[in-house]
């Protein structure tokens, strides 16, 4: 339906962490050529989102938004048009204040969204738009003013009568410093939690300073106490993938990110160059399984049940009564992580886990225990199963996957 164009967290690919302001219709185009061809769009991604930069910097006589016509010649219908032609959606940034983020920083004239909200949105409708990024970008504005022009914005997008994901940056999250507000849900259809997320395992940012990017793990602390605000159709956003950008992150990194976020059903929204993939970045990105549990229909944020200093045990309730457990090591060296059955919060009694990284399995009436790589995670799907009073099988160790 138009309110809820979301009903399972959005899966996806945005220019920016990439590309930055790099961007022009050909490469948004082989983009979307390469998200079919990588078997990404099989896996379930399907909006391409083009990030700040598209348009010029003012609007035309009309008061319209145009596209740059350098970077997108045949304007963004016409990309629209071709996406789409590709089975896959089509996904646009904006901005309310009155620049983009880098309009304000690179402090050029800027193209408000504020007090063009129907202009903009019928526009964006006419352009077969699917998905709109709607950045805050100041560090001004308390949270009733964003709140009041994100509402705004996201009203004359219903207002079109066209199903589009609304997806907002409130700048106010970003003091890194969450819980902060818990209405964005409201008119939202997910909004980002935490500031920029850096292709690094940990950026060592203090969670108060305002406007410094966070890492992997920061993003996770910074998300833990909003867990009750993901729910079907809104989506707590710990900010677009890392995986495979720059190739930063280790494969062990990538797959705890990949794995972390599923755990959130949070969006997954690409944003490595997907023309030129390796094997092991499209490993990570169109695991089933672990997408699975990114998309399980209950849409639960996992609960940080243990924390331990650097080993952590995240679970997730599933819509089959089974849970997705992960066991997460922060920390610079290898260690052995356990957790019980009942911390879980599965029954004590036999119970299959399914490592759905290496897809080894076994059998537990007790606990899952696996040795965790340095900056890793192993991640089991646990369902109860077998005959109550058997013996139990000693958990084996699992593999711990190379670097
Ligand atoms: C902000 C957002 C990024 C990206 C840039 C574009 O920093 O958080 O995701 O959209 O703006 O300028």
């Amino acid at each position: 339906t138009v309110d809820e164009p979301a009903p399972l967290p959005p899966l996806g690919w945005n220019s920016w962490n990439t590309f930055y302001c790099n961007i022009n219709e050909q490469m948004i185009r082989q983009s979307a050529d390469a998200m079919v061809s990588s078997g990404m769009a099989a896996a379930g991604y399907q909006y391409v989102v083009v990030d700040d930069c598209w348009m010029q910097d003012t609007r035309d006589a009309a008061g319209n938004l145009r596209a740059n016509t350098s970077r997108f010649p045949s304007g963004m219908k016409a990309l629209g048009d071709y996406i789409h032609s590709k089975g896959l959606k089509f996904g646009i940034y904006h901005a309310p204040r009155e620049k983009t983020c880098d309009q304000y920083f690179g402090n050029r004239p800027g193209t408000s969204s504020n007090g063009y909200e129907t202009r903009d949105a019928q526009l964006f409708a006419s352009w077969g738009v699917d998905y709109v990024k709607h950045d805050w970008c100041d560090p001004r504005g308390t949270v009733q003013e964003q709140a009041a022009l994100f509402k705004k914005f996201g009203d004359a997008l219903k207002a079109t009568g066209r199903p589009i994901v609304y997806s907002i940056n409130p700048n106010s999250a970003h003091t890194n410093t969450a819980p902060t507000y818990s209405g964005w849900g409201a008119f939202a259809d997910m909004w980002r939690t935490s500031e920029d997320l850096k292709d690094a395992w940990s950026t060592g940012c203090p969670p108060s300073d305002h406007w410094c990017f966070v890492g992997i793990t920061e993003a996770l602390d910074i998300i833990e106490p909003m867990r009750e605000w993901t729910r079907p159709g809104q989506y707590n956003d710990p900010d677009m993938l890392m995986v495979g950008v720059r190739n930063t992150l280790t494969p062990t990194e990538n797959r705890a990110h990949m794995s972390m976020w599923a755990m959130l059903s949070a969006p997954l929204i690409a944003g490595n160059d997907m023309r030129n993939m390796s094997a092991d970045v499209r490993a990570v990105l169109t695991n089933r399984e672990v997408l699975a549990i990114d998309q399980d229909p209950l849409v639960r944020q996992a609960d940080r049940v243990r924390d331990d200093g650097d080993a952590e045990v995240w679970v997730k309730p599933l819509a089959d009564g089974s849970a997705a457990v992960a066991l997460l090591n922060r920390g610079n060296s290898a260690r052995t992580i356990s957790a019980t059955l009942a911390e879980a919060g599965l029954p004590t009694r036999t119970s299959t886990f399914r490592d759905l990284w290496t897809g080894a399995s076994g059998q537990t009436a007790d606990r899952l225990t696996a040795n965790v790589p340095a900056h890793g995670v192993v991640l089991y799907r646990v369902t109860t199963g077998g005959t109550p009073g058997e013996p139990t099988p000693t958990p084996t160790p699992q593999p711990t996957g190379a670097t």
